[in-house]
């Protein structure tokens, strides 16, 4: 059976970039794959959270989920955090894992900045827990991010290094499935960064939980440039808020870019973005109210999670206690 494990960190907003990027897609898997779901909130630690916000945003990315599509009772819908397995098996792997292969994490490098002594363990770490989360479920596949390409290829490296070291054929190597369009949704303030819950101004990405009117808002300002809308999909080249916003209707239509491109070709900006707002309260908006509707009853959220974290920990803890035998770890 293929097993597909992925998770989102419950910090700040969730925005169009998660929903088009990864809950959208993964809506289309649960029907072929067994899923399991996680909202990382251990990840979520490495960076400092307000304890309330981290609480508020586990049960709302939990909300997300199930208003995005993804059935609680086909899949397995859990926060990390309930799963002792995952930090247990991270320690393992980190045993297993030499410091090279973690400095060459981008992501690292990027986030601890120029004050590198002062970044926490957990923050450098990070990649061997992603590789636990994967692992201790032996997923088979991982939908993410173009981002996290690389630590999924440090999760497959340190799978075949548990192999190797011990000589088995216990954990599958992970397949990363990364999607086409609007994988990356950039920034409506500037094409050439990524959207991002930690992005200072609220204009540059539209939320979850935007209403209808500051979705109009927000695309109405978007960042553009002086042109018309190019004829073909060569002429968006060194015009990246013109190939956001165009991927970005791409993406919500789920249409070909090249299609979207020769329906808008000479068009103004101004036409296109009445469109593209239309097209984004009109995809939104159920969304945005289902979320609501969910984050009404915290109570039901949760109920959600202890039975997704029931059967999270029941396979996790299996597969633990293979792994701690073939590590030769007595159990008396
Ligand atoms: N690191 C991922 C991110 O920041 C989240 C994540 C944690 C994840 N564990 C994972 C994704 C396991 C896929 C599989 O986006």
């Amino acid at each position: 059976m293929n097993r597909i494990f992925s998770g989102i960190q419950p910090t700040g907003n969730l925005h169009l970039g998660n929903y088009l990027g990864a809950i959208r897609n993964w809506v289309k898997l649960q029907k072929d794959y067994e899923c399991v779901f996680c909202i990382v909130d251990l990840h979520a630690i490495t960076l400092p959270q307000d304890p309330a916000e981290l609480r508020k945003s586990t049960r709302e990315v939990t909300a997300a989920y199930i208003a995005c599509g993804i059935d609680p009772d086909a899949c397995t819908i859990f926060n990390q955090s309930t799963v002792s397995a995952h930090t247990e098996l991270a320690w393992t792997l980190g045993c297993l894992t030499p410091l090279g292969w973690l400095n060459r994490m981008t992501q690292f490098k990027d986030k601890a900045g120029k004050h590198r002594e002062n970044a926490g363990l957990g923050l450098y770490a990070y990649p061997v827990l992603m590789a636990a989360d994967i692992l201790a479920y032996k997923a088979t596949h991982v939908p993410v991010g173009e981002d996290q390409k690389q630590h999924l290829e440090l999760a497959r490296d340190i799978a075949g290094a548990f192999n190797a070291r011990y000589g088995v054929e216990y954990f599958p190597l992970p397949e990363p499935q990364i999607f086409g369009t609007a994988t990356r949704v950039m920034s409506l303030r500037d094409g050439t960064k990524k959207m991002s819950k930690s992005e200072e101004s609220d204009q540059s990405r539209i939320n979850l939980t935007d209403t209808p009117d500051m979705i109009a808002q927000k695309i109405k300002r978007a960042k553009t440039d002086p042109h018309n809308l190019p004829d073909s999909v060569e002429g968006l080249k060194d015009r990246p808020e013109a190939d956001n916003l165009l991927g970005i209707y791409a993406a919500l239509s789920d249409r070909a870019l090249d299609d979207v491109v020769a329906e808008f070709a000479g068009k103004q900006f101004s036409e296109f973005k009445g469109k593209l707002s239309d097209l984004a309260v009109a995809t939104l908006s159920p969304i945005t109210a289902e979320m609501n509707r969910l984050m009404a009853d915290p109570g039901a959220i949760d109920a959600v999670l202890r039975r997704g974290a029931e059967r999270a920990g029941g396979m996790a803890k299996r597969h633990l206690a293979e792994i701690y035998d073939i590590v030769g770890f007595l159990r008396p």
